[in-house]
């Protein structure tokens, strides 16, 4: 049976990576050891570091005044980092409160002594529609926190708000290499790797470096500044999986890179939107101009539907349908490595299980 994985993160690999992963894993370049067994300071591992910096830099046409660093800690972790290396000067952030994850920063900069002011919210309605930011006042805050894929919700900043003199931060944990972004509208941007970029492990960090001065000491393994020096090799870093995400930036540079990545993603998700707008049983309730290519949220109206859906589906291997455990409901995530394929059996799925009813 052919198994699609629609899980939110970790998720799935694109095949080819996860085989030639498989062919390598015993003996690396026919060394005899395994990338697990390699030293981070080892000539091998340098190569690979190195080609996924370049990678990436190439594939997000990331301008050379950006540091692109690999940190440990996931998305989490840069929710208390930002705040650490970058409110430094005004020692207040301003967030636009689109979803949980865009709240989860807001409550660890607080955490961390930070005030974090939600400029415009849309809680109220189930973050069903992305809030409008209002003027951002000038030299008032260090930076204005966006979560560009809310992938709790299944919505998603197609254009960025208009900001002006306040400097960008992108949680782009969700949809990073899946849409276009220009990086020059950010101070920085970050993405745990484990939904488009690999496997958990490696937190990807994009930086303008001019930001990182007059930095207050901060714990070192946060420490932006730091981890440019050391070129990301302050300490041991999470080898297998900055391998894996070189073999991943690889393969997406063979597809056609952010481009085509683009390009698949709207088809795949305009398939099932299309899908869901038809439904007499499914429907996705989230604003149109808003919805997101990677992450599809959508229910039946019962909970015990729901979960019918998702165990029938798994017999099918339709696997990891269930929606966040904090909104329930259904969700396929449709990142970078779902094939066309794994859409069309999904819908062919669905439209079974509602004509069965
Ligand atoms: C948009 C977004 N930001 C941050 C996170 C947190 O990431 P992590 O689990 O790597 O800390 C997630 C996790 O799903 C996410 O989707």
């Amino acid at each position: 049976m052919v198994v699609y994985n629609f899980a939110a993160g970790p998720a799935m690999m694109p095949a080819p990576v996860v085989t030639q992963i498989q062919a390598e894993l015993p003996s690396l370049g026919g060394s005899g050891m395994s990338i697990m067994e390699v030293s981070h300071r080892a000539a091998a591992f340098g190569v690979i570091i190195t080609q996924a910096e370049t990678r990436l830099r190439q594939l997000m046409a990331i301008p050379d005044h950006y540091a692109v660093l690999f940190m440990q800690g996931g998305g989490t972790g840069q929710f208390a980092a930002a705040p650490l290396n970058l409110a430094t000067h005004h020692r207040r952030i301003a967030v636009l409160d689109s979803g949980q994850w865009a709240s989860r920063a807001a409550a660890e900069a607080a955490r961390l002594g930070i005030p974090a002011e939600v400029l415009a919210t849309t809680k109220a309605t189930h973050y069903r529609h992305l809030p409008k930011l209002p003027a951002v006042p000038a030299d008032t805050y260090d930076y204005l926190h966006l979560c560009l894929n809310n992938t709790v919700e299944g919505t998603a900043f197609h254009h960025l708000p208009p900001v002006t003199g306040t400097p960008l931060v992108g949680d782009m944990s969700s949809n990073i290499l899946a849409e276009h972004y220009d990086v020059n509208d950010f101070g920085l941007i970050f993405a745990g790797a484990q939904k488009n970029l690999g496997p958990a492990g490696v937190t990807v960090v994009i930086v303008r470096r001019d930001l990182l001065q007059d930095v207050a000491p901060v714990p070192s393994m946060l420490d932006y500044h730091l981890f440019d020096q050391k070129k990301s090799l302050y300490n041991t870093p999470p080898v297998f999986a900055i391998y894996a995400l070189n073999l991943v930036l690889q393969w997406v540079e063979e597809q056609g890179g952010v481009a085509e990545m683009q390009r698949r993603n709207r088809i795949k998700a305009n398939k099932l939107y299309a899908f869901l707008d038809q439904s007499p049983v499914f429907a996705n309730l989230v604003t149109k101009a808003d919805r997101s290519l990677t992450n599809v949220v959508f229910n039946t109206g019962s909970e015990a539907l729901d979960q019918a859906v998702v165990a029938q589906a798994a017999t099918k291997g339709l696997m990891n349908l269930k929606g966040h455990r904090s909104v329930g409901g259904l969700r396929a995530s449709l990142y970078n490595a779902m094939p066309l394929a794994g859409v069309d059996a999904l819908i062919d799925f669905l439209h079974d299980f509602e004509t069965h009813l």
